[in-house]
């Protein structure tokens, strides 16, 4: 970790900027994966497991993340993994918008200018919407490129969606999420 990411964890460790951190978590989780990776993956909140180890991803999702990235190719040194929101939110409740700019914007916006990624992909809808707004709909653009300080960015499905479906929607949804995956990595070369 170079030096102003280890600043910038450490700001981080001791943020209380918004109501989140005083849910009664163990604190803010912080990134994973590789800070010179030109991807950059971007998930929702910590859950249980992830508020555990303050570490984003590491639970039943980020278990099926770990099996996409592994059939395009890539494990999890290869990338930069992070959260919209760090601390997570009671009883595992999805993050409002509001809570998800707030700390977005202190942090996700200091990680995408240490990180520099070449592409940012947002792992279902919060993520979407923090850079999108409320109504960017993941079922309408995923797989789509759009840009963010000229920076491109697609919207894929976030792995918890793919673990609530069955059948044919979930093969269906595997093969969607895999052309996702391919094409952010054949975009960041
Ligand atoms: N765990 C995380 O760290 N992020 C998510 O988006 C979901 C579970």
């Amino acid at each position: 970790m170079n030096t102003k990411m280890e600043d910038w964890v450490a700001a981080l460790m001791q943020c209380e900027q918004c109501p989140l951190r005083r849910e009664g978590n163990r604190g803010p989780t912080r990134y994973c994966g590789d800070p010179s990776s030109p991807l950059m993956f971007v998930g929702e909140g910590p859950g249980g497991v992830e508020d555990a180890y303050g570490v984003p991803l590491v639970g039943p999702s980020g278990q099926l993340l770990d099996k996409a990235l592994w059939s395009v190719g890539l494990t999890r040194d290869h990338i930069y993994v992070t959260n919209i929101v760090k601390c997570r939110p009671q009883n595992n409740r999805t993050p409002t918008l509001e809570e998800g700019k707030c700390c977005a914007n202190i942090h996700l916006v200091k990680e995408i200018e240490l990180v520099q990624p070449k592409v940012i992909v947002c792992l279902g809808k919060v993520a979407f919407q923090y850079f999108y707004g409320r109504t960017a709909s993941i079922m309408k653009n995923r797989g789509k490129w759009f840009e963010y300080m000229n920076i491109p960015v697609m919207p894929t499905y976030h792995p918890a969606f793919l673990l609530r479906q069955t059948g044919h929607s979930l093969v269906e949804s595997k093969w969607q999420v895999y052309y996702d995956f391919k094409a952010a990595v054949e975009k960041a070369k």
